[in-house]
C-alpha cells in the first residue's frame, strides 16, 4: 500500500520512509503544495501529516484533502509535538483520523498505521460491492422491466390476432399516447400527474386498451358490416371485460403498478367527455386521463387507416373530425395538444404504416 509522508524537516522524512519502507510504498513532501501535487497524481491510501510547516500547515493540508471528492476517504494521521487536548480537538475536526506525538515509539507509529490501513481497506471493500450491488439492482430492474413489456405484447399480439385492427394499430397508438402525453406534462391541469415514470408507464401499458376484445365472439369481432344494436351492446363489453381481467392481476401486485394504468385505459377509452360514451358514461375530468388520452388516439388510427367497412382518410380530415369532437366526444384541452402535435401523428402514422407489415 502507498503512503505519503508530509514534514517539512527532510531528517524526519528520512526516518519515516526507513522505518516504513520494508513493508509500504512511500512518497515524501517537503511542504503542504507538493503533498497535494502527489495525492493528485498517485494513488495513496494513508497521509502522515506534520502540523507546524511553513506555509500551508498540516491543518490546512488536511482541510483541502477531505473537501476533495477523490480524496477524502484517504485516513490522514497528524504528527505533532503539541501535546494539548485543543490541537488535538482541531485536527479531528478537520477529518483527521489519528494523531501520533513526536517524539514516537517505532511499535506506536506501526500499529497506528496497520489499523487505519486496515479500516481503508475495509471501507473500499465496501464501496467496491455498494457500487456492484448498484449495477446488479439496475440489470435486475431492467430484466423486470423488460419482461413487464414482453408480456404486455405478447397478451396485446394475441387479442390482435382475432381484430380486424391488425399492423401495427397497437404500436401507432401506445406512440400517439406518449406523443400527447409529453405535449401535456408542462400543461396547469396536467403536470401534477403527467410526470416521467407516468408516461412511460402509460406507454407500456397502452397496448393492453382493447384486451377486453378476447371474449367478444368471432362473429361480432369479425364482423366486416355495421353491428345490429344487439351486437354493439356485447361488443360494449369489452372495456369492462378488459378492467376485470387486469385488476384480478394488478391485486396481486399490490401497491402502485403499471398494471393501473393498463386497468384505467382499458375502461375509459370508450367514455366520451359528455357523457355520451361507454360502459359507464362517465363525463368531463372524471374520465381517467388515460383513457382521454386513448380515446384521441384510438379515433385517429381508426380514421386514418384502411378498415373492411371504410378506406382511410386523410390526415387533414381526421384532424377536423378530432377538432369537431372537441369538448363533446374529447377533452378540449387534449385535442389542442393533439393540434400542437398533428404533424407527429402523421408521421408515425407514416412510419408504423400497416402497409410495412405485410
Ligand atoms: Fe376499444
Amino acid at each position: 500500500m502507498n503512503i505519503l509522508i508530509v514534514d517539512d524537516e527532510r531528517k524526519n522524512l528520512k526516518l519515516l520512509e526507513v522505518l516504513l519502507y520494508p513493508n509500504y510504498n512511500v512518497f515524501k513532501a517537503i511542504d503542504g503544495t507538493s503533498a497535494l501535487d502527489i495525492l493528485n497524481t498517485n494513488k495513496v491510501d494513508l497521509v502522515l501529516l506534520d502540523i507546524m510547516m511553513p506555509g500551508m500547515s498540516g491543518y490546512e493540508v488536511c482541510s483541502v484533502i477531505k473537501k476533495n471528492k477523490s480524496t477524502i476517504d484517504i485516513p490522514v494521521i497528524m504528527l505533532t509535538s503539541l501535546n494539548d487536548d485543543e490541537s488535538q480537538v482541531k485536527g479531528l475536526s478537520l477529518g483527521a483520523a489519528d494523531f501520533i506525538t513526536k517524539p514516537f515509539k517505532l511499535e506506536v507509529l506501526e500499529a497506528r498505521v496497520k489499523t487505519q490501513l486496515s479500516l481503508k481497506k475495509a471501507q473500499d471493500e465496501l464501496k467496491n460491492f455498494n457500487s456492484k450491488l448498484k449495477v446488479m439492482v439496475k440489470e435486475r430492474t431492467r430484466e423486470l422491466e423488460v419482461t413487464q413489456e414482453v408480456t404486455i405484447e405478447c397478451m396485446a399480439s394475441l387479442a390482435g390476432y382475432r381484430d380486424i385492427e391488425t399492423g401495427y394499430h397497437i404500436k401507432r397508438t401506445q406512440t400517439y399516447v406518449k406523443e400527447l402525453a409529453i405535449q401535456l406534462k408542462e400543461h396547469p391541469k396536467f403536470k401534477d400527474y403527467l410526470d416521467d415514470t407516468t408516461i412511460e408507464m402509460l406507454y407500456i401499458s397502452a397496448p393492453l386498451h382493447d384486451i377486453g376484445k378476447v371474449a367478444i365472439p368471432d362473429a361480432i369481432l369479425l364482423k366486416p358490416d355495421k353491428l345490429t344494436d344487439e351486437e354493439f351492446a356485447i361488443m360494449k363489453n369489452h372495456p369492462v371485460i378488459g378492467c376485470e381481467a387486469i385488476a384480478k392481476s394488478e391485486k396481486r401486485l399490490k401497491g402502485n403498478s403499471f398494471l393501473r394504468f393498463a386497468r384505467e385505459v382499458a375502461v375509459a377509452h370508450h367514455e366520451k367527455w359528455d357523457g355520451s360514451g361507454y360502459p359507464y358514461g362517465l363525463k368531463g375530468d372524471n374520465i381517467p386521463i388515460p383513457g382521454r388520452l386513448m380515446a384521441i388516439a384510438d379515433v385517429y388510427d381508426a380514421l386514418v387507416t384502411k378498415r373492411p367497412y371504410k378506406e382511410p382518410f386523410s390526415h387533414e380530415k381526421a384532424v377536423g373530425i378530432i377538432t369537431e369532437g372537441r369538448g363533446t366526444h374529447f377533452d378540449p384541452e387534449i385535442v389542442d395538444a393533439f393540434l400542437s402535435v398533428q404533424d407527429k401523428f402523421r408521421k408515425i402514422a407514416l412510419r408504423l404504416s400497416d402497409d410495412k407489415t405485410k
